[in-house]
């Protein structure tokens, strides 16, 4: 087993898994731009840039209100546009528009989805917005009974719960990433771990396995994901623990690692109780999504496969 300093004095173990991947500390590829397409592209950004703060509502909304006054406002659209098309082919033609559903749904779509991205709103939101009304038209389409929608509302509840709030939806990490979190917490003594979001509980339960000498924990706030975890724990008589709660809840003081895989929303929120509670020397490990503003003592490049993961440790 190989060990790794890094420039800030943190040591970790590289097991042979951990060997092709390469450490990178900030250093980020100067790109060149010619000057015409920079102003070109200057331009065009402003333009959007004033659009979006027309379009973009001055108070903050959630990303889930903002998305149900976009689908409304793409729906008083879509009246007005057809209304004022309708009016014209009337007073200049004498004739009647004749439009289908399909043509209607498929402008609602286009519209919500212009309306999202000039809202400034991630690019998921944009294929919501766009997929929303045409996949809503298509379940139509079949008559589907209402009982499945109920039975689908339930499940998504339970397993999504307050996402519209948090903004941490769920989806799992993969083994890789959990042998690379094994290899950069300490080794030479037991280490107090929670994955905070932990989901299914398979990162808590694969850390368990791989140091039994330490206490691993998973909290989640979602009613579904944590009663699998907890099952599934108790089939396989691993050692994690798994907690129904909200992360926010805890004292970060009491743990030595604390794993999070949320989404770029939550890293702010994450960092000021972090940088509050944890102790100094205690890590701070985040897959995929960094801290704005907060530079990582060590990240971990992915590949098309595995996301980065970045490493704070306290100071
Ligand atoms: C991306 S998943 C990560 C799952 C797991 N950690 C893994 O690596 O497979 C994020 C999870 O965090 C949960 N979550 C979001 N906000 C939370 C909070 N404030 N407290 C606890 N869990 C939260 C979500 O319900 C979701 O299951």
């Amino acid at each position: 087993m190989q060990k790794v300093f890094n420039k800030y004095g943190l040591k970790y173990d590289v097991k042979s898994s951990l060997a092709q991947s390469r450490l990178e500390y900030k250093a980020q590829p100067q790109k060149r731009v010619d000057k015409q397409s920079f102003y070109k592209e200057s331009l065009l950004k402003s333009a959007v840039n004033k659009l979006r703060m027309t379009v973009r509502p001055n108070m903050r909304l959630v990303p889930a209100t903002l998305a149900v006054l976009i689908q409304c406002a793409a729906l008083l659209i879509v009246a007005a546009v057809i209304w004022i098309v309708n009016f014209a082919v009337t007073v200049y033609f004498g004739a009647n528009l004749n439009i289908s559903i399909f043509t209607l749904v498929l402008m609602q779509a286009l519209f919500a989805a212009t309306l999202s991205y000039l809202a400034g709103m991630a690019t998921w939101w944009r294929w919501i917005h766009l997929c929303f009304p045409l996949t809503a038209w298509i379940m139509f389409q079949w008559h589907i009974p209402n009982a499945v929608y109920l039975v689908g509302f339930v499940i998504s509840l339970s397993l999504f719960w307050t996402t519209f709030r948090t903004q941490v939806p769920f989806f799992p990490s993969r083994p890789v990433v959990w042998q690379q979190v094994a290899n950069i917490i300490p080794q030479d003594n037991p280490v107090r771990l929670i994955d905070i979001g932990s989901g299914l509980g398979d990162m808590s339960m694969y850390m368990a396995k791989t140091r039994p000498d330490s206490q691993i924990e998973g909290i989640e706030i979602a009613p579904l994901p944590w009663v699998i975890s907890f099952i599934r724990a108790k089939f396989r008589r691993s050692s994690a623990k798994f907690i129904l709660g909200n992360y926010q809840a805890l004292d970060f003081a009491n743990y030595d690692v604390i794993f999070a895989y949320l989404s770029p929303a939550a890293m702010r929120m994450l960092w000021d109780k972090a940088s509050k509670e944890m102790r100094p020397g205690s890590l701070l490990i985040s897959l995929e999504f960094e801290i704005p503003g907060v530079p990582e003592n060590i990240r971990i490049l992915g590949n098309k496969n595995t996301p980065e993961i970045y490493v704070w440790k306290i100071a």
